[in-house]
């Protein structure tokens, strides 16, 4: 039996994957370079004689040819997954996510693989103008480095699908939470509130709508597809029917935490650069197929902060 490839492996969505995967019965090569994932993460998987971890930069394409030597299916999860610090860094989401991913299909072509699951973004829609967001949106003006990355990702693999005949299936996230969550707005309001219970400076004005998405969901959601989509390019919407303002997943955080913070705000529809006042896919293509997600976002929400009251050890590694 072949492998499949996750790259990312020690992140928060690709570790959840790898861990579903070997209880499948796979073979998996994970590919990470530990830049913003856990070692931890692995904890299970390395204990598993079906599992090969491969610490490597997807930068270093000579390497990363030979990494991908004896698979049959990429997972490519790695990249840089933070919308927010784009503009500190400009050629960071370039190179992390647009050159990574050219450097996968480069090792996929030398190793004749050809089919590949890509996790993109509903960032790529900007602000989008169609609101529940369906895939075949006009694409927008985009707001982030983050997002436009991610897009240009899109392209060369639909390319590469054109060109090699290789099978994709890209997936477009909302915000996902859940174990192993380690950046994002839960991550951020429980470790401000854990340095001082008595206040919380919220970014943006609160009241953004914004969708989450559940990771063992996700990960559901994958499986179906890449099971049941079978044409040459496959893009889906992944999120929930449903969307909340930033205040109220602060309300349900600090209820479960027992604090009341007193709020300020640094105002403004927009928390930070490419931040999106209004964020709902809609996600008939995926649910079409029988899958719906089994948690809410206020379950995901407590989910992920009981997570992190339980393992604050992932603050110390990831800051
Ligand atoms: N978490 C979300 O809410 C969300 C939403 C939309 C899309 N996504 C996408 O899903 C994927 C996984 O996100 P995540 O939340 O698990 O992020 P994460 O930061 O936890 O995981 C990314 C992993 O990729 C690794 N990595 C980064 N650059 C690498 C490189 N050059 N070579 C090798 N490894 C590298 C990191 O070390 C990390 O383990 C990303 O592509 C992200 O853009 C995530």
């Amino acid at each position: 039996m072949n492998s499949i490839i996750v790259t990312g492996c020690c992140g928060f969505i690709g570790s959840t994957m790898v861990d579903r995967l070997l209880l499948l019965g796979y073979r998996v090569i994970g590919v990470d370079n530990v830049s913003t994932g856990q070692i931890g993460f692995l904890d299970s998987a390395i204990k598993n004689s079906n599992f090969q971890f491969i610490q490597l930069d997807l930068l270093n394409l000579e390497q990363l040819k030979e990494a991908f030597c004896g698979g049959e299916f990429v997972i490519h999860f790695a990249a840089n997954a933070d919308v927010r610090f784009g503009t500190q860094h400009p050629g960071r989401d370039l190179e992390q996510n647009t050159n990574a991913t050219f450097h996968v299909l480069e090792a996929m072509r030398a190793n004749n693989i050809k089919r590949i699951a890509f996790s993109s973004t509903g960032s790529v829609y900007g602000e989008a103008s169609v609101i529940p967001t369906p895939e075949d949106a006009g694409f927008p003006v985009q707001t982030s480095l983050y997002g436009a990355s991610k897009a240009a990702c899109e392209g060369l693999i639909t390319a590469y699908c054109e060109g090699f005949g290789i099978q994709s299936w890209i997936f477009r996230f909302v915000s996902i939470l859940g174990e192993r969550y380690t950046h994002g707005h839960v991550f951020d309001f429980y470790q401000k509130l854990k340095a001082d219970p008595t206040q919380l400076e919220v970014l943006g004005n609160g009241r953004q709508r914004k969708s989450y998405l559940y990771v063992q969901d996700c990960i559901d959601a994958i499986f179906l597809a890449i099971e049941k989509a079978r044409d040459r390019v496959n893009i889906f919407n992944l999120g929930v029917n449903d969307f909340c303002e930033v205040n109220d997943s602060i309300g349900w955080i600090c209820d479960f935490l027992n604090v009341t913070p007193r709020l300020s705000y640094t105002g403004g529809e927009r928390g930070w650069v490419g931040d999106s006042p209004f964020i709902y896919l809609d996600t008939q293509r995926i649910q079409s197929l029988g899958w719906t997600p089994k948690l809410t976002i206020k379950e995901g929400v407590l989910r992920t902060v009981q997570y992190l009251r339980d393992n604050e050890w992932v603050f110390n590694v990831r800051t």
